[in-house]
């Protein structure tokens, strides 16, 4: 039989065969069953018995003793840093990470500038509680609006990221309890995530995102809030995620600045749009997201202490435990790059312009006295681990929670909204800020809160303007 009659025939069993196998592996995933009632707290408290789930008031009032060992640590390191710490090359600035020169003005700062007792006092401004989830101390900021807004009060659950805290939120608080322009008031609950901070750390592997989503939906219905609204970025944004996903009844929508969609037909459609921006990408996009070179180049360079932090946290975890001027380093190194690609040829890694050296410090200290240095890092392994994550059959399960992205150009990771929209099936708004980074909510509070405030009061008109959430 000649070929002429073969074509169509072979043509036919290759557009059905990439049919099947694309239909298999892009498919909708089934939302995976996550075990309830999981405990994560160390054995012997299992054994001891009930939880106590009362909400107890919490003080950030860490020990004279801590305050001065820290002390005594950064006087060494400043003493010792010309014997130990190499020269950076000449005419490197933070092309090879943080160097010599900003460490030190960094350790002058903390040591005999930066007051830890006033940082304290700003920290405890609002109400900081505790309460023990599924065996684990869970830290919060909780604060309320003085007043109703016109259509009532929502609770809103704004989750921060690596290598953040808490402390990411502070300046956009007064800017949410009762913000302008707005018909509802938000009664804001601000957790530090597990294994940072002020918050326990798991005791056993598995504790990933959709299990940390599992805790933070507790400590929402233990706060009394069946319907919530949820925030996040980094981190935050992939637990704000699960959160629309596995509890669509209790989500009423979510705004996220790190939006990034992990459904395999969104990673299809991106790479489609990564090799052919200039057919598949409009000009806001192919601004962010071309030339290819670039976006691989800067993926393959940024991208090493997720491989690290995925396989080997606890090494990584002893250095950083025991040094404030390397955790700081290893902290205040993210500023840089993730704020602008552009700025490694400057001295300062372009982060003091941008931030505050005292709030920098702030989420530094967070991760010293809380002890974390090594147990933040672990989320990386969870989420990546797969034999033991759940996170990886979540990713293609899509969610009709209403959500809306606000994309900041400089960000770390992000996708144009076609690709977005596979996994965040309402997504009903997508919005381009102006300038900003991966740490929007540091260096640009005031756009974020704005369109946190402009977001929730759409999805609350649009879809839920009928019931009664306060
Ligand atoms: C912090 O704790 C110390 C003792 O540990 C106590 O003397 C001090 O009053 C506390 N400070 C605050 C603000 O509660």
């Amino acid at each position: 039989m000649g070929f002429g009659l073969w074509a169509p025939a072979i043509t036919v069993v290759i557009a059905v065969t990439v049919g099947l196998v694309g239909f298999v592996l892009l498919k909708d995933g089934e939302l995976p069953t996550l075990q309830e009632n999981q405990f994560w707290g160390p054995a012997s408290r299992k054994a001891a018995g009930k939880e106590d789930k009362s909400i107890r008031s919490f003080q950030i009032n860490i020990s004279e003793k801590v305050v001065t060992d820290l002390k005594t640590r950064l006087k060494l390191e400043i003493a010792s840093v010309d014997e130990r710490v190499a020269d950076p090359l000449d005419g490197v600035a933070f092309q090879w990470g943080v160097h010599k020169k900003f460490l030190k003005k960094v350790q002058d700062y903390w040591l005999n500038k930066y007051d830890w007792r006033a940082r304290e006092t700003l920290l405890n401004k609002y109400p900081n509680f505790k309460t023990t989830i599924s065996g684990l101390e869970i830290h919060f900021q909780h604060v309320k609006p003085q007043k109703k807004g016109k259509k009532g009060t929502r609770a809103l659950l704004l989750l921060h990221g690596w290598p953040g805290s808490f402390v990411e939120y502070q300046k956009l608080i007064p800017q949410l309890v009762e913000p302008k322009d707005s018909e509802i008031n938000f009664e804001l609950v601000i957790p530090s995530l597990p294994g940072f901070g002020f918050s326990e750390a798991s005791s056993r592997a598995g504790l990933g995102p959709p299990e940390i989503a599992q805790i933070m939906r507790t400590l929402m219905l233990r706060l009394g809030h069946q319907k919530f609204y949820v925030q996040g970025g980094d981190w935050g944004s992939m637990i704000a995620g699960d959160m629309a996903t596995i509890y669509k009844d209790n989500i009423l929508g979510a705004h996220m600045s790190m939006c990034f969609s992990f459904h395999p037909r969104s990673i299809l459609k991106f790479g489609a749009a990564l090799a052919l921006p200039q057919f598949l990408l409009d000009d806001d996009d192919r601004a962010q997201f071309s030339p290819l070179m670039r976006v691989i180049t800067n993926h393959i360079r940024e991208t090493g202490y997720l491989h690290l932090q995925a396989t080997k946290s606890d090494t990584l975890g002893i250095a950083l435990s025991y040094s404030p001027s390397g955790l700081a380093s290893y902290i205040l190194e993210k500023f840089s790059f993730w704020t602008d690609e552009n700025s490694l040829a400057k001295e300062d890694g372009g982060i003091l312009k941008t931030f505050d050296l005292d709030t920098l410090l702030d989420n530094v200290m967070i991760h010293w006295v809380g002890k974390s240095s090594t147990t933040f890092l672990r989320i990386y392994a969870e989420t990546l681990n797969p034999l033991t994550s759940t996170q990886l059959s979540l990713d293609s399960v899509p969610t009709s929670v209403p959500v809306s992205c606000r994309n900041y150009p400089k960000e770390l990771l992000a996708q144009p909204r076609f690709a977005l929209t596979d996994k965040f099936q309402n997504l009903v708004r997508f919005t381009r800020a102006k300038t900003g980074g991966h740490f929007s909510a540091l260096e640009v509070p005031t756009d974020l809160a704005a369109d946190i405030v402009t977001s929730l009061n759409l999805i609350d008109v649009s879809y839920r303007i009928d019931i009664d959430v306060d």
